[in-house]
């Protein structure tokens, strides 16, 4: 077998506790640009083509073992934290036949670390016929870190902590990562770790000389950017990462042609597909499974989620989409809201303050202000007038309601579920539609107006009488009314 064609598993170390986030949800849990940071070291892995990863849970697991279920990793629980030559040993009794593949160990908690440096880790380690390579960074000051202890030759010797390190040690810049990628005897080593130092902690760096004193070749391999193991480990480090990613995200989208104006006030997550002319305003948030077709352009502060926007298709400032479909070039908002299961037609427009839900609006329908369309389908070119509500709720139940083609639905109406109206029909303003409308017809559903002449005049006059002698100022005020 050659290096190249040789499988890769990965052990993602996941059991700390990570007390400095004060919080009840385990450290490997709390979301880094919409993703859980142990979800991220999933993802990295799976795209770098690994055959078994193996994630080792101890602090929170059975919590970190739902929240990555379905995403076909294995789980090895480390009951007691003793260290992360422990953690990896419990995780490599997961995986199943390991001893013909390289194993890469990764961290639950460096959600920075991008699959182009691991590509590049492997090649590196895979052109120089290495057993065992650690991912090292240099820092000014390493404090904290284990340290690359190399000898008079410049060969890596060891891995020092800083607990153990002497004084000169602790001078040295470059840094272990954590990150480690070696043969198949890692399992065979691993088991000769011992807990003899400072921490009495078996630890992972002690496998480094271990590989050295059977005559391996041992190798670090140098990131050019040290940032990208930078753990998160509390509020602030969470913050930075996310900064960090969606930076990433927003500079990959405006190289391929989208315009992001205040890139620094906008975020997409990495599960969103942009195309071309795209444009975004300051403060849009673009989340999950999110398609903006070419021309797009969406403005400042809207939040669209799970959604597909065909070409062209505008959304104007505020508004909130979730689950919707939205045909070439509809406009949306301002100050807008679908929900799911809205799908829109072709040259759609709805207007302020208009809330869908499950509604189906065919091309060229009309919903200019404060409406609400929910569990109706709508024909096309119907003019939905201001403050008509789709009463879908009869407390108990939902019901559907269906509107034809080029109906006109005057303002302040209420289609009381279910309901059909058939294609051209004429529903007066204010009316409550109880009874279903044929095609063609008029609908008015209202209480009729009387008109009674002098009412007003006489009705303010007679109160003017009544108090003008014990309240001379009200009289004063009622003699502005009613003329
Ligand atoms: C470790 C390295 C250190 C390196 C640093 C990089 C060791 C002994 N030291 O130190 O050289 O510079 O990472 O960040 O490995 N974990 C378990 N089970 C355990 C202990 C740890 O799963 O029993 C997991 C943690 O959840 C974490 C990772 O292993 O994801 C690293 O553990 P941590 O305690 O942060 O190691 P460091 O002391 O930072
Ligand atoms: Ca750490």
């Amino acid at each position: 077998m050659t290096a190249t064609d040789r499988p890769l598993d990965v052990v993602i170390l996941a059991a700390g506790q990570g007390t400095r986030m004060k919080s009840s949800l385990p450290k490997v849990l709390h979301p880094v640009a919409g993703r859980p940071m142990v979800a991220w070291a999933v993802k990295t892995a799976q795209e770098l083509g690994a055959r078994q990863v193996v994630v080792v849970t101890g602090h929170g697991a059975a919590q970190v073992e739902a929240a990555l279920a379905g995403s076909g990793v294995l789980f090895a629980r480390q009951q007691q934290q003793l260290g992360t030559g422990h953690a990896f040993l419990c995780g490599l009794d997961a995986a199943t036949d390991h001893t013909s593949a390289d194993v890469l160990v990764l961290y639950g908690d460096t959600p920075l670390l991008r699959v182009e440096t691991l590509r590049d880790l492997l090649d590196d380690h895979r052109r120089r016929g290495s057993a065992f390579t650690v991912l090292t960074g240099e820092l000014p000051d390493a404090t904290g870190y284990g340290r690359i202890i190399r000898d008079a030759a410049g060969n890596v010797e060891r891995i020092v902590e800083q607990k153990d390190a002497s004084p000169l040690e602790r001078t040295v810049r470059e840094f272990n990562s954590g990150v480690y990628l070696m043969d198949a005897r890692a399992s065979e080593l691993a088991h000769r770790i011992t807990n003899h130092n400072a921490s009495g902690e078996y630890y992972l760096t002690d496998l480094l000389a271990l590989y050295r004193a059977e005559g391996d070749e041992v190798h670090a391999f140098r990131l050019a950017d040290p940032a990208e193991v930078m753990g998160a480990n509390d509020r602030s480090g969470l913050a930075e990462a996310e900064g960090i990613i969606r930076q990433r995200i927003t500079g990959m989208h405006m190289r391929a042609g989208v315009t992001i104006h205040m890139p620094e006030t906008v975020y997409i997550e990495d599960t969103v597909t942009l195309g071309r002319d795209v444009t975004l305003e300051p403060g849009v948030i673009l989340r999950g499974q999110t398609t903006l077709a070419d021309d797009v352009v969406v403005g400042a502060y809207s939040v669209i989620t799970d959604s597909v926007l065909e070409a062209g298709a505008v959304v104007k400032a505020h508004s909130v989409l979730d689950g919707a479909h939205v045909g070439t070039g509809s406009d949306v908002g301002p100050f807008a809201r679908l929900r799911p299961g809205t799908v829109l037609g072709s040259g759609v427009h709805i207007g302020n303050f208009v809330e869908t839900k499950n509604a189906q609006l065919a091309p060229g329908v009309k919903a200019g202000h404060l409406a609400y369309l929910g569990d109706v389908t709508v024909g096309e070119e119907t003019n939905v007038g201001a403050g008509t509500i789709v009463a879908n709720y009869d407390g108990v139940n939902k019901h559907r309601t269906t509107v034809g083609a080029g109906v006109f639905i005057g303002s302040n109406s209420t289609l009381i579920a279910p309901r059909t109206v058939g294609d051209a029909a004429f529903i007066a303003a204010g009316s409550a539609v109880h009874d279903d409308v044929p095609e063609g017809a008029m609908a008015v559903a209202r209480g009729k107006q009387r008109t009674i002449e002098g009412w007003s005049r006489r009705y303010w006059s007679g109160l003017r009488e009544q108090v003008s002698a014990k309240l001379p100022w009200l009289a004063g005020w009622l003699g502005r009314q009613g003329g």
